[in-house]
């Protein structure tokens, strides 16, 4: 898909066909993730794969709505913050920006194969870490369904350029 359809096409979606997703266009997906910049390239992160079919129930203790577990596979993008790199001048660490730049490097590939995503941070945190049985030391930071959209996009609410943007100083 040209960039500029792909950006202005891809939304979130909360309802999936049970379709399943070829191992290829998978790997497509996957291969996004990996070719994301980081910082330092360190890439600090590990995507889980979780097939949905017979995990419904306990799937949906980390995200309830009934549209999670739609789709046949849920992504899940994980920090490892050990990994990570902090800017040494003030100790801010750069996990979030670089899981969140592979999450959506993954969610626009998924769009270019036609495939809906939904970014979800509103997850339970605590039923993550032990269904997925994380090690404490890593940090399950985006979820998203993957699968066949079974949805169509509504009207696009943004703030007006003129809100978001400023130039030369504040
Ligand atoms: C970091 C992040 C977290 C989000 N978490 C959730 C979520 O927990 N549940 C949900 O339904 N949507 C979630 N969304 C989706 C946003 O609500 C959605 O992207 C926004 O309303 C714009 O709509 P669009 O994605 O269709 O363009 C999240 C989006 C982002 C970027």
């Amino acid at each position: 898909m040209e960039f500029s359809n792909l950006i202005a096409s891809r939304y979130s979606v909360r309802a999936f066909r049970p379709d399943p997703v070829e191992d290829e266009v998978l790997h497509r997906v996957l291969e996004a993730a990996r070719l994301a910049p980081t910082a330092c390239n360190l890439q600090p992160f590990q995507i889980l794969v979780l097939h949905t079919h017979g995990r419904e129930t306990e799937l949906r203790r980390i995200y309830r709505q009934p549209w999670f577990v739609q789709a046949p596979l849920i992504l899940c993008g994980v920090g490892l913050p050990r990994d990570s790199y902090v800017r040494s001048a003030d100790q801010r660490r750069y996990l979030d920006v670089d899981v969140a730049i592979v999450m959506d490097h993954l969610i626009l590939e998924a769009t270019n194969q036609g495939l809906g995503t939904c970014w979800i941070a509103a997850f339970n945190a605590r039923a993550a870490r032990e269904i997925l049985r994380l090690p404490d030391e890593v940090e399950p930071l985006i979820f998203t369904p993957l699968g066949y959209p079974a949805d169509t996009p509504a009207q696009k609410e943004r703030k007006l350029l003129t809100a978001l943007v400023r130039y030369e100083h504040w």
